[in-house]
């Protein structure tokens, strides 16, 4: 039987956060390639949108592209002029994502890096091109601390920074874990307890997926 959170998430999925056939494509199209599933849920898509809606977000960042699930969930929140761009360091996936893209009706909003994060980061940041209003960082955890940073660095006042798995099932508890995803979610964590260049919240998420959480953070 499902877990009372996994009825419920259904419930509002319904309710607010229907996939259409692009979402469903790429979330089927990652089970057929056997991929573990690490793609956000459908309800966890929806609050990506409405975060990218409330800054009006005309640049977004991701980075961690994976099946371009969320990618896609997140371009559907841009007004027409507006760009995405998401970086993927795994090129198998990264192939898969761009096929993907391909068949999406925003297609031409999309560009897809294909490096590590911290290199592309740093590109982006070369380039002093406009802020981004929007990123989401999900993806390797050990640097999620640098991609944070750079995050900062790439935004402007006000851009919002949503990071995922940061609770990891409350293993992030444990202060001595060996665990290098642990490690580096907690490094996140602690450093936002005195950064004064964002004001931030850990929101812990239930339902379909494993326990874990987001860092919400706006730009100060
Ligand atoms: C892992 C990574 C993710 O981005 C996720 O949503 C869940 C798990 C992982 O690397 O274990
Ligand atoms: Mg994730």
């Amino acid at each position: 039987m499902l877990s009372l959170f996994a009825q419920v998430d259904q419930y509002i999925e319904q309710l607010v956060a229907n996939e259409d056939t692009e979402l469903v494509m790429a979330r089927q199209a990652i089970s057929k390639a056997g991929w573990a599933d690490q793609s956000i849920s459908p309800v966890q898509g929806k609050l990506l949108q409405f975060f990218a809606r409330s800054c009006q977000a005309k640049r977004i960042l991701e980075v961690g592209t994976f099946g371009a699930y969320s990618t896609l969930w997140l371009a559907k929140a841009l007004p027409p002029e507006g760009k995405l761009i998401t970086i993927e360091s795994d090129q198998e996936h990264a192939e898969h994502a761009i096929h993907i893209i391909q068949q999406s009706a925003h297609q031409h909003q999309i560009e897809l890096l294909q490096g590590t994060g911290l290199h592309c980061m740093t590109e982006l940041l070369s380039q002093r091109g406009a802020p981004f209003d929007f990123f989401f960082i999900d993806a390797d955890k050990p640097p999620y601390l640098e991609y944070f940073q750079l995050a900062i660095k790439l935004a402007r006042k006000g851009s919002i920074i949503v990071c995922d798995n940061v609770i990891r099932n409350g293993k992030v508890l444990d202060e001595t874990s060996n665990d290098e995803k642990v490690i580096g979610v907690r490094r996140l964590n602690n450093y936002l307890k005195d950064c004064k260049e964002v004001t931030a919240v850990i929101l812990q998420t239930v339902g379909n997926k494993e326990y874990d959480g987001m860092v919400l953070a706006v730009v100060n």
